[in-house]
C-alpha cells in the first residue's frame, strides 16, 4: 500500500498479540454511508469493511527506527503506569456520564494528577515549543469518527487540524500532538497515509493555495472525491497507550468503534518525538535481563 513516506513507529507493536493495523477499502460521503449520524454535507468517513493489514502491508507501514521526521510519522507509545496512576485514581473512566467526567475535571484533585501526566509526556518532547495542554476530551462509544464541530453541530469526519494555521506548504513543520487513551477500552487513530503537500497536488493544485482563499475542507473534499479508493489506516491505541501524530499534516480522525463506555483522551500539542519510547523499551529489556540474572 502506498504511504508516501508516512510511517508508523510502534516499538511494542506485536507485544500483546492483538491486531494493530486495519485498512478500509476507501472513503465516502458520510451522509450517504452513515445517514443516522449528523455529519456535514461534505464530510467524508472511511468506507467499510475494515480488514486487518497483511503482514507485508504491516511491514511497509511500520518503521523499526525512530524517525526524526515528526511531520511524517505516527507513533504509538506506551505511557508509564506511574505517570497515569494519579489520573486513574480519579476513576474518570468509571463516571456515569460525560457531564460527570467533565465535572471531575473541575475538581481540585484533577490539576495535580494532570500535572504528573503532563510532565511525563513533556519527556517525549522532540524540540522546544509552546506546548498546549488540553482538558480531557470525552466522546461517546461506537463512533465511526469522533471529532464534533460544536459550532455547526455535526461530526466533522476526516479532517486536517489547523490549530497553528501554518501555510499549506509548511504543514509538515507544524506542531504535532501526543494523545493518551485514558479510557478502559481500545480506541483508534484513523489517518490517510499521504502528507498534505501530496494531497494538494493530487487534488489538482499546481501550487499550494492561500488558506484564506481555500479552506482545508475544500482540498480534502476534492482529493477524496477524486480518489474514493484511497485506504484509511486504522491504528489501535489501547488504554495506557498514546498516539503521536502530525495532525496538521495528515487527514485523520479518532474512532471509538467497538467501545461500550466513554472514550476519553488527554492531549498535548507541541513537538513530540519517539526517543523516549526507544529509551523506555531499552530500559524495560535491561530490567528484564537483570531480573532473570538474579
Ligand atoms: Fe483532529
Amino acid at each position: 500500500m502506498e504511504n508516501c513516506g508516512l510511517s508508523i513507529f510502534c516499538p511494542h507493536a506485536d507485544e500483546d498479540g492483538k491486531p494493530r493495523i486495519w485498512l478500509s477499502p476507501g472513503t465516502g460521503l458520510a451522509q450517504t454511508l452513515n445517514p443516522r449520524v449528523p455529519y456535514g454535507k461534505s464530510s467524508f468517513i472511511p468506507r467499510e469493511p475494515w480488514r486487518q493489514a497483511t503482514s507485508q502491508e504491516t511491514k511497509e507501514l511500520l518503521c523499526t527506527e525512530a524517525s526524526d521526521d515528526i511531520g511524517h510519522c505516527v507513533g504509538i507509545v506506551k505511557i508509564s503506569s506511574e505517570a497515569l496512576r494519579p489520573l486513574h485514581a480519579l476513576r474518570l473512566a468509571h463516571a456515569p456520564s460525560e457531564a460527570a467526567i467533565l465535572q471531575m475535571v473541575k475538581s481540585e484533585k484533577y490539576p495535580p494528577a494532570k500535572t504528573i501526566l503532563a510532565e511525563y509526556l513533556i519527556g517525549y518532547r522532540h524540540k522546544h515549543g509552546d506546548e498546549k495542554i488540553h482538558d480531557p476530551i470525552v466522546n461517546g462509544p461506537g463512533l465511526t469518527t469522533t471529532t464534533y464541530d460544536y459550532q455547526n453541530k455535526y461530526f466533522l469526519g476526516l479532517h486536517l487540524d489547523s490549530w497553528n494555521n501554518m501555510p499549506y506548504d509548511l504543514r509538515h513543520q507544524s506542531p504535532n500532538r501526543i494523545s493518551v487513551n485514558l479510557g478502559l477500552q481500545d480506541r483508534y487513530f484513523l489517518f490517510i497515509g499521504i502528507p498534505f503537500a501530496t494531497v494538494m497536488e493530487r487534488a489538482g493544485y499546481t501550487s499550494p493555495p492561500n488558506p484564506q482563499d481555500v479552506p482545508t475542507t475544500d482540498i480534502i473534499k476534492s482529493f477524496l472525491a477524486r480518489f474514493p479508493d484511497q485506504p484509511v489506516v486504522k491504528v489501535r491505541v489501547s488504554p495506557g497507550e498514546a498516539y503521536i501524530a502530525p495532525t496538521e499534516n495528515i487527514i485523520h480522525d479518532g474512532s471509538s468503534e467497538g467501545q461500550t463506555g466513554p472514550d476519553i483522551h488527554f492531549t498535548i500539542r507541541g513537538y513530540f518525538g519517539f526517543t523516549r519510547a526507544v529509551e523506555e523499551k531499552r530500559g524495560f529489556f535491561s530490567k528484564l535481563v537483570n531480573s532473570l540474572r538474579r
